[in-house]
């Protein structure tokens, strides 16, 4: 995913050096094993867009990045952070940043409790910023939860309806986005409208960023993913532009729909790969991405105008550029 920064400000550079030692400061704990594998991915370094995203919320009346939005942020990355490790657990993912995965590293289990602690860790901070934020933070779990398992309902599922697809992505990955600007917003005390466009930015961002993601399964190449392409038709996740190819009818689904059902091969992940990228599955999924991306920048006509409103307006479309 992107390695340019996407919401840009002119603090950038300062801001992530804040984010990063703060969740450094987060993750660490007595003992010395739980210690290195929490902190596994930490270090490897992910691309920290949610917490960027919650002190640019922050900033979207003016004045400079606060403390708090630095705080929030860590929170939203640290439930990032614990859900990648289960993720990649139910994934059976081998690569997570350019590095070996907890779960392939030191196996299932401990990624299972590193990911309850870095939860845990998350909720503690979220705490320390009041209730609102911690009912907040705690719902946000919730709805990862009720993502996850809907995709998980329709795992090998070549029927699966594309408002399966919707709700998942809604839950697993724009929840997270959405708690992430609107933090932002309820730190900086911004008034209730303005707290309720960025979360509807948020929200509209990351679904956004999910489809990219899955566009970018089936069209980059494993050295940009820094994972295999392909891997969600692998596992069974049948993603926006292939259920849009399956929507299609005519040989290309019916020779996809005679691979799905069950674990592909490489072989067979590789003739999957070709069809979805030979047919309109692509350009379908992206122009539902674009539609998440005009209700992106809907949502900023409601906000201050700022140096940082002009950033969160500029970034859907510069996400969309990265497929
Ligand atoms: C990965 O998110 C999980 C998805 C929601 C697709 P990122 O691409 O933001 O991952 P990191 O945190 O930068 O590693
Ligand atoms: C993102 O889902 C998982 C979470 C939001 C926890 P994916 O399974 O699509 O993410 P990647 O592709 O592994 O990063
Ligand atoms: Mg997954
Ligand atoms: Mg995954």
């Amino acid at each position: 995913m992107p390695s340019a920064p996407l919401f840009a400000m002119p603090s950038h550079a300062a801001d992530l050096a804040r984010i990063e030692a703060a969740l450094a400061a987060a993750v660490r704990t007595q003992d010395a094993y739980l210690d290195e594998i929490a902190s596994h991915l930490i270090k490897a370094g992910g691309k920290l867009l949610r917490p960027v995203l919650t002190v640019v919320a922050a900033q979207v009346a003016g004045g400079a990045p606060i403390d708090d939005a630095v705080q929030g942020g860590v929170a939203c990355e640290l439930v990032q952070t614990g859900s990648l490790c289960h993720d990649d657990v139910m994934d059976e993912a081998d690569t997570r940043r350019g590095v070996e995965t907890v779960n392939a590293k030191w196996g299932n289990l401990q990624a299972i409790v590193a990911g309850d602690f870095l939860l845990a860790r998350a909720s503690e901070i979220a705490a320390s910023l009041g209730t609102e934020v911690a009912a907040l933070l705690a719902r946000t779990i919730s709805r990862l939860c009720e993502g996850q398992i809907e995709e998980l309902r329709h795992t090998y599922n070549a029927a699966r309806p594309e408002v399966s697809y919707l709700s998942s992505i809604r839950g697993k990955t724009a929840s997270l986005f959405a708690t992430a600007a609107r933090i932002g917003g309820l730190v900086a005390g911004l008034d209730r409208p303005h707290v309720d466009a960025l979360t509807e930015y948020g929200e509209a961002f990351g679904m956004v960023f999910q489809i990219v993601d899955d566009l970018l399964d089936i069209t980059a190449t494993d050295e940009r993913l820094g994972k295999p392409a392909g891997h969600d038709m692998v596992e069974g996740v049948y993603t926006l532009p292939v259920l849009r190819t399956l929507q299609s009818g005519g040989v290309a689904a019916a020779e996809l729909l005679a691979l799905f059902g069950k674990p592909l091969d490489t072989a067979e992940r590789d003739k999957a790969l070709e069809i979805v990228r030979a047919n309109g599955g692509i350009a379908s999924a992206m122009a539902v991405a674009e539609e998440w991306a005009e209700r992106a920048r809907g949502a900023c006509e409601l906000l201050p105008p700022s140096a940082a409103t002009d950033v969160l307006y500029a970034a859907p479309a510069a996400l969309i550029a990265m497929v």
